[in-house]
C-alpha cells in the first residue's frame, strides 16, 4: 500500500470513529425516545424541522442542493436532516396521476421515466375500489423503487364546478364517490411501505385567486361536500400526511386553521399523522405552526426568523413546535429512506403501464351508442381530428408525469387489426408538426399544452374520405391545468370549427351510410348538447395516461366492455351549473371571495331535486350490454342500528360486461331540506358473462341517514320515511324499497368550528 493510500485510510477511520463518539453523545432516531431525541435539538434545529429543505433536494444537513441536485431530481421538496441525531431528509414527489420526478440525471445516460396513470377523473369513473388500489400498487412500486418516501397524492377536491383547472386531478362532485376511490389509492400506495399526502384540505375547488381566495361556505355544506371526501379516505385508509390548502376557508388560511387541521382532523377524525402546506401556502408561519400544520413547505428561510420570534415574544410556544417536530419524526420513522431501504431506480414499468392501460379502459364512459354503433367490426377507419395523434394524456402543473412513450389512438388501432387510413394519418401528422412549430415554447409546467387548430376541410374532401373508409373515429380535446380554471366559451363550449368538422364529417359519412364515433380526449366536463346529435356513438376516453391508444383500442373493439360512469353531471347548458352565477367570486377582476351560495346542493344534489334537466346524469354510463337489477331486498322495514340491502344483478345481454351498481337513499325533510337523493354506497360487478348474476351486498348504517343539523352542530338522523333507490346511475334508479326510523338519531356531535364570517343567503327549497 502506498503511502498516500495509508494516510487516506488512517483519516477515513479516525472519521468514523468521530462520528460513532458523536452518535453514542447523542440520541439516536429509531433507537431513543422520540421525546429525547427532541431535547436534543437546538431551537434553530427544531424550527427547521418543521420547514422543508427548500425546493429542489436536500442532500442532507447542509444547505439546500440545487433545483435538479439532490437524492431524487425533480422531486417536489425533501425535510430537513440532522445527521448527529439519526434523523435523514426524506423525499416528497407529486402525484397524483403518476410519479414526477426528472427523466435525465447529470453525468447519467439512464432515464428514470414514471408511468403515466390516468388521471383522478378516469380512475374515478372506473366506480372500482379493487382497479384503484391496484393503480396505487403500482404507484407505489415506482414512489419505493425510485427512492422517494411520501407521493403528494391523491386529489379529492370536489368538482364543484366545470371550470375548475384543476378537475382532472380530482374525483367527483360526489364526497362518497371521490373519498372511497381516493382510500383505496391510498392503500394500495401504502401497502408499498411508502406514504400519501391527500390534498388540498379544503375547499379548493378553483384555480382563480386560489392563494387569496376566502371560501364562504355554510357549516353544512362544508362537513356534508367538501370535508366528508377527505373524512372518508382519512378514517378508512389512514393516510400519512394531509396537504393543507392554499385558499381561506371562512376567513381563515386553511394551513393557519386549528379548527381544521387540529380540531376536526385530529380530534374529531382521529387523524395522527403529518399535516403539511401546499407549496408557499399561507401567510402566517407562527399561525401555521400553532394550527397542527407540521411541515411548511418547501421551506423557505424567512419561516426560521418569524417562528423564532414568535417562541422568543411568547406569542407561540415551544411545545407547539415540539407537538409538530415530534409528528414529524413519527412519519419520518416509517419511511424507506430511514429504513435504509436500497432502491432499485427500477420499478416495474412494463406491469405498471399493463396497470395503466387497465384502469384507462375501465374509466372510459360510453355515453351514446346508437345502433350498437360500438363495438366497431375489424375495418377501415377515417381517424380524424388532431387528438387522434397527439393526445393530451394528462393535465398540466405538478400533476404531470414525464413518462417514457405515450400509445397514440392510430397505433392502439392498428395493433388490434384495424386498418387506419394511412393517407389521412399522414396528413394530420404533418398537419400538427406545422402547428406545434408555430406555437409558443412550453417553458414551465403551468403552461398550457396548446389545442392545436383543426384541419379545415372541404366537404368534397370529407366525402372522399368517407368513400375510402368503413366509419370516422373522430376525436376532440380539451386539456386544463394546475393556476387557471377553463373558459366558458372557448373551451367548456366546443368552438365553432370543431362542431362543423362534426356536423360536416356525419353529413359526408351518414350520405354513405356510414357511422361517427366521437371520442371526447377530455379533463372533465364539457359541453355536449350543440353537437351530440350528428355522433352516432360518443366516447369519453378523459386524460387516459400514456396507454392512452391502447385502452381506447380495446373498448372500441370491444375487448372490453365499457364500464365507466360519469362522476360529475353533464348539464344542458353551463349556467345550469348550480355554481355558475356565483364562480370564480367577486369582485370579477380579481376575485377574492367566492361564495358558496348552491351550499349542499352540488352537482346532482341540485340538478335532482331542482329537477333541472342534465344532458348525462351524474353516475351515468352505457355498455354494450344491459343489465337487470332484480329482488332487491332490505333486512328490516323499521331502522334500529343498521341496515342490510342485497339485490341481484344480471347480465341480460349477449356479451360480458361490468355494471355499477349505485345505492342511493332519499331523507325524510326532517327540519331542514334534504337533496332528492344522495349516493351512499357503490359496487363494481365482477366481469359478468351473458346471462350471470351477483348478488349485491351493502350495509346502510345510522351515519348513512344522518344530515349535518348546523343549530346543533350534530349529525342528525331524522325519524321518518326513507327510501333506498338501487340504478345505474342517480336518474336511472331500477329498485326502490322504503324503510322507516321511529325516532331521531344523534349520530354524532362535533364541534362548533368554521362558521361563515360573512352572512348569505343558501340555496333552498323553499
Ligand atoms: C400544488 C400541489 C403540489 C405542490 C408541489 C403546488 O403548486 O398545488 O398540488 O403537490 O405544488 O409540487
Amino acid at each position: 500500500m502506498s503511502l498516500r493510500r495509508i494516510r487516506l485510510v488512517v483519516l477515513f477511520s479516525l472519521l468514523c470513529m468521530v462520528s460513532l463518539a458523536q452518535e453514542k453523545k447523542y440520541p439516536q432516531l429509531g433507537i431513543d425516545p422520540i421525546e429525547k431525541i427532541i431535547s436534543a435539538m437546538t431551537l434553530d434545529e427544531k424550527i427547521s424541522m418543521v420547514r422543508g429543505s427548500g425546493m429542489g433536494a436536500s442532500t442532507g444537513d447542509g444547505p439546500v442542493a440545487g433545483w435538479v441536485g439532490g437524492k431524487v431530481p425533480g422531486a417536489a421538496g425533501t425535510t430537513f436532516a440532522i445527521s448527529r441525531l439519526g434523523i435523514p431528509s426524506i423525499v416528497l414527489a407529486d402525484g397524483p396521476a403518476g410519479l414526477r420526478i426528472d427523466t435525465a440525471r447529470v453525468n447519467d445516460s439512464k432515464r428514470y421515466y414514471t408511468t403515466a396513470f390516468p388521471i383522478g377523473t378516469s380512475i374515478a369513473s372506473t366506480w372500482d375500489t379493487e382497479i384503484a388500489r391496484k393503480v396505487g400498487e403500482a404507484m407505489g412500486n415506482e414512489i419505493h423503487e425510485y427512492g422517494v418516501d411520501i407521493m403528494l397524492a391523491p386529489a379529492q377536491n370536489i368538482q364543484r364546478d366545470p371550470l375548475c383547472g384543476r378537475n382532472f386531478e380530482y374525483y367527483s362532485e360526489d364526497p362518497v364517490l371521490s373519498g372511497h376511490l381516493a382510500a383505496a389509492v391510498v392503500k394500495g400506495i401504502q401497502s408499498k411501505g411508502v406514504g400519501t399526502s391527500i390534498k388540498h384540505f379544503a375547499v379548493n375547488n378553483q384555480e382563480t385567486s386560489r392563494n387569496f381566495i376566502d371560501a364562504i361556505v355554510s357549516e353544512r355544506a362544508l362537513r356534508e361536500i367538501y370535508l366528508k371526501s377527505f373524512e372518508i379516505t382519512v378514517k378508512e385508509a389512514h393516510p400519512w400526511t394531509v396537504m393543507s390548502s392554499y385558499n381561506k376557508v371562512n376567513g381563515v388560511y386553511t394551513s393557519e386553521s386549528y379548527d381544521l387541521l387540529s380540531t376536526i382532523l385530529r380530534d374529531e377524525w382521529g387523524f395522527d399523522g403529518l399535516v403539511m402546506t401546499d407549496w408557499y401556502a399561507g401567510r402566517k408561519y407562527p399561525e401555521q405552526v400553532r394550527a397542527g400544520n407540521d411541515l411548511l413547505m418547501p421551506g423557505r428561510k424567512s419561516e426560521n426568523k418569524k417562528i423564532k420570534e414568535a417562541i422568543e415574544s411568547g406569542a407561540l410556544s415551544e411545545a407547539e413546535l415540539d407537538r409538530n417536530v415530534k409528528r414529524i419524526l413519527n412519519i419520518i420513522l416509517k419511511t424507506p429512506t430511514f429504513s435504509k431501504y436500497k432502491y432499485s431506480n427500477n420499478p416495474n414499468l412494463k406491469k405498471n403501464a399493463e396497470t395503466a392501460r387497465i384502469a384507462a379502459a375501465d374509466g372510459i364512459v360510453l355515453l351514446k351508442n346508437e345502433g350498437n354503433t360500438l363495438p366497431l367490426k375489424l375495418n377501415k377507419i377515417a381517424l380524424l381530428g388532431n387528438p387522434s395523434y397527439n393526445m393530451f394524456i394528462g393535465g398540466n402543473g405538478s400533476g404531470e408525469v414525464y413518462k417514457a412513450y405515450v400509445i397514440s389512438m392510430q397505433e392502439g388501432l392498428d395493433k388490434l387489426g384495424y386498418n387506419v387510413d394511412e393517407n389521412i394519418a399522414t396528413k394530420y401528422k404533418q398537419h400538427i408538426k406545422e402547428e406545434q412549430s408555430i406555437q409558443p415554447q412550453r417553458t414551465n409546467i403551468l403552461q398550457k399544452f396548446e389545442l392545436l387548430p383543426e384541419i379545415d376541410w372541404t366537404q368534397n374532401e370529407l366525402s372522399d374520405v368517407a368513400k375510402n373508409s368503413d366509419v370516422a373515429i373522430l376525436t376532440i380535446g380539451r386539456n386544463a391545468g394546475e393556476g387557471s380554471d377553463r373558459n366558458v366559451e372557448k373551451d367548456y363550449y366546443l368552438s365553432s370549427a370543431e362542431i362543423d368538422l362534426i356536423k360536416n364529417v356525419a353529413e359526408a359519412f351518414h350520405a354513405q351510410n356510414k357511422k361517427v364515433v366521437v371520442v371526447l380526449n377530455i379533463d372533465g366536463v364539457v359541453d355536449v348538447v350543440k353537437w351530440r346529435d350528428y355522433a352516432d356513438a360518443i366516447l369519453i376516453a378523459w386524460l387516459p395516461g400514456q396507454e392512452a391508444g391502447n385502452a381506447i383500442a380495446d373498448v372500441i373493439s370491444g375487448k372490453v366492455n365499457p364500464s365507466g360512469h360519469l362522476t360529475s353531471t353533464f348539464p344542458m347548458k353551463y349556467e345550469d351549473v348550480p355554481s355558475a352565477a356565483f364562480f370564480p367570486g367577486t369582485p370579477i377582476e380579481r376575485p377574492e371571495t367566492a361564495i358558496y351560495n348552491e351550499g349542499v346542493f352540488v352537482g346532482y344534489r341540485y340538478y335532482n331535486t331542482f329537477e333541472v334537466a342534465p344532458a348525462y346524469e351524474f353516475g351515468y354510463g352505457l355498455s354494450y350490454t344491459t343489465f337487470g337489477f332484480e329482488d332487491l331486498k332490505l333486512s328490516t322495514n323499521e331502522f334500529k342500528d343498521q341496515l342490510e340491502v342485497s339485490l341481484t344483478v344480471i347480465n341480460k345481454g349477449s356479451v360480458a360486461g361490468k355494471e355499477v351498481v349505485q345505492l342511493y337513499l332519499s331523507a325524510p325533510s326532517g327540519k331542514i331540506d334534504k337533496p332528492n337523493e344522495e349516493l351512499k354506497a357503490f359496487v363494481k360487478t365482477k366481469l359478468l358473462n351473458p346471462g350471470e348474476k351477483e348478488q349485491v351486498k351493502f350495509t346502510i348504517k345510522a351515519s348513512d341517514l344522518a344530515s349535518f343539523n348546523t343549530s346543533q352542530s350534530a349529525w342528525v338522523a331524522d325519524a321518518g320515511e326513507y327510501t333506498v333507490k338501487v340504478g345505474a346511475s342517480s336518474k336511472d334508479i331500477r329498485q326502490t324499497k322504503t324503510f322507516t326510523l321511529k325516532n331521531d338519531i344523534i349520530v354524532e356531535k362535533v364541534n362548533k368550528v368554521l362558521a361563515p364570517s360573512i352572512e348569505f343567503k343558501e340555496m333552498s327549497k323553499q
